[in-house]
């Protein structure tokens, strides 16, 4: 069975995630989306918002299995026994620090760990959580951007 993670801040899930999920979840036979529990940054949602957000926008999607990690990528990744790593590309200036990422983890898992690119849909590859997150603070419409259950969390995360 090929396993993925596709790991993340998702501090909100985008459409342009939701794409990247459920393209991944058809290549892969089974996907986990992981939340990074970064505690070097102040999110907007926690954790456990976080990964309910996506178990709500994931639910018609079989394969996809919802979960949160801390440290490292490749420790979690050896240790649920999962093989590739995936990551949406939306532009040539996500490469870079792309690719840095993906030789690091597969160096540090000694060849245990690939990365899988898929190529953002071009609706969305504008779009990010950090402009979401932007825009929501101005009461500004992100009705576009996220799923309508997020639109209102998120303008209740800054008062609106
Ligand atoms: O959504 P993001 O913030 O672009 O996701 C970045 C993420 C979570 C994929 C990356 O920061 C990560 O994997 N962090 C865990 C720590 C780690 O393994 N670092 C080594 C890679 S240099």
């Amino acid at each position: 069975m090929k396993s993925a993670v596709y790991p993340g801040s998702f501090d909100p899930v985008t459409f342009g995630h939701l794409d990247i999920i459920e393209r991944a979840a058809a290549i892969f036979d089974e996907l986990t989306v992981s939340v990074l529990n970064n505690t070097a940054k102040t999110p907007l949602f926690s954790v456990e918002e976080r990964v309910n957000i996506l178990k709500e926008a994931t639910k018609h999607l079989p394969n996809v299995k919802i979960d949160s990690f801390s440290g490292l990528l490749v420790d979690y990744a050896v240790r649920n026994d999962i093989q590739v790593s995936v990551r949406g590309l939306r532009a040539i200036t996500d490469f870079e620090y792309e690719l840095q990422i993906a030789q690091t983890n597969n160096k540090l898992s000694g060849g245990k760990l690939d990365t899988v690119f898929l190529t953002t849909n071009l609706a969305y590859s504008y779009l990010s959580s950090s402009s979401v997150r932007e825009i929501g603070s101005f009461n500004g419409d992100i009705s576009q951007f996220v799923p309508e259950f997020v639109v209102d969390m998120v303008y209740k995360k800054f008062g609106f």
